[in-house]
């Protein structure tokens, strides 16, 4: 493998960050507000999107040959998954196969909406493959022994399509948020994790159907936090200017690219499909 071991980093430190599309943009968002002097890849799966809908195999799969991609073309230091759902099917072999690498996942962000929640009902929207995954299972359980909380869950299939294709205000869309907000709302729930990293981007329409007492909790500022304490642990002093290249293996809308991370992005180019 020829990525140089994580006790020597690049400098400046080289960080890839995947997702199935745009979603993963709201971690790199929080990412480049936190973290300085970073060479950023972000590679936008949208050939196999959405992930929320395929097999833990097929997830796992697109995952490793992503990690292999950037290791291969950019001898990145630093590995983000921005998707709960690749993180849930993928990040302990990722772990295994990618051993210098160091590597940082997504989980809905349960533990702090259960602490913060006062009607102890709190809900959790994500996509069928993470709600499924044993590892979201065991993270509800053993955090529902902490607090006596009810949580409620929903698998939103069909959202993540409605956020890439720009039709979040269609009826559609809005039918489908309503019939799954519905038990939410009447239950007095006041907290909602969006458990998945696209989900921040339909914030605004859910807040419309919740109302706006509601408290929506993502992880992207969590996830930013976590890289910038393990790469200053290796010596990233955190100052000098972020460069971004965007990568997608499919097509992407650059002007939703460049809504969400408020830059300009130059070119987006195409992965040869493998
Ligand atoms: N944004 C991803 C997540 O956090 C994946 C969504 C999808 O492609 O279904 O789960």
């Amino acid at each position: 493998m020829n990525h140089s071991p994580s006790s020597t980093l690049h400098s400046p430190l080289r960080i890839g960050v995947f997702d199935s599309g745009l979603g993963g943009l709201t971690v790199l968002q929080a990412i480049l507000k936190q973290i300085k002097g970073v060479e950023v890849f972000y590679i936008a799966d949208t050939k196999n999107a959405p992930y929320g809908e395929k097999t833990p195999q097929q997830i796992l799969d697109f995952s490793l040959a992503i990690t292999r991609y950037f290791v291969s073309h950019y001898n990145i230091d630093v590995l983000v998954v921005a998707c709960n759902t690749a993180t849930s099917a993928a990040i302990a072999t990722l772990r295994q196969e990618f051993p210098t690498l160091l590597i940082v996942g997504t989980e809905p962000a349960l533990k702090p909406a259960i602490e913060q929640s006062r009607s102890a009902k709190v809900g959790v929207l994500a996509t069928p493959a993470t709600l499924k995954g044993d590892k979201y299972q065991s993270l509800a359980d053993r955090l529902s022994t902490h607090k006596e909380v009810r949580l409620y869950e929903q698998a939103c299939a069909g959202l993540v399509e409605h956020i890439e294709n720009n039709t979040l205000e269609s009826k559609e869309s809005l039918t489908l948020l309503e019939g799954w907000l519905a038990p939410m709302r009447e239950a007095g729930v006041d907290t909602i994790v969006l458990g998945c990293t696209h989900y921040p981007l339909a914030k605004e329409v859910i807040t419309s159907v919740m109302g706006k007492e509601i408290c929506l909790l993502d992880s992207g500022e969590a996830i930013a936090k976590r890289v910038l304490s393990l790469i200053a642990q290796k010596g990233h002093t955190n100052e000098g200017k972020n460069s971004v290249t965007l990568l997608c293996t499919g097509t992407i809308e650059k002007e939703m690219v460049e809504r969400i991370l408020s830059l300009p992005i130059e070119t987006i180019n195409l992965l040869p499909h493998e």
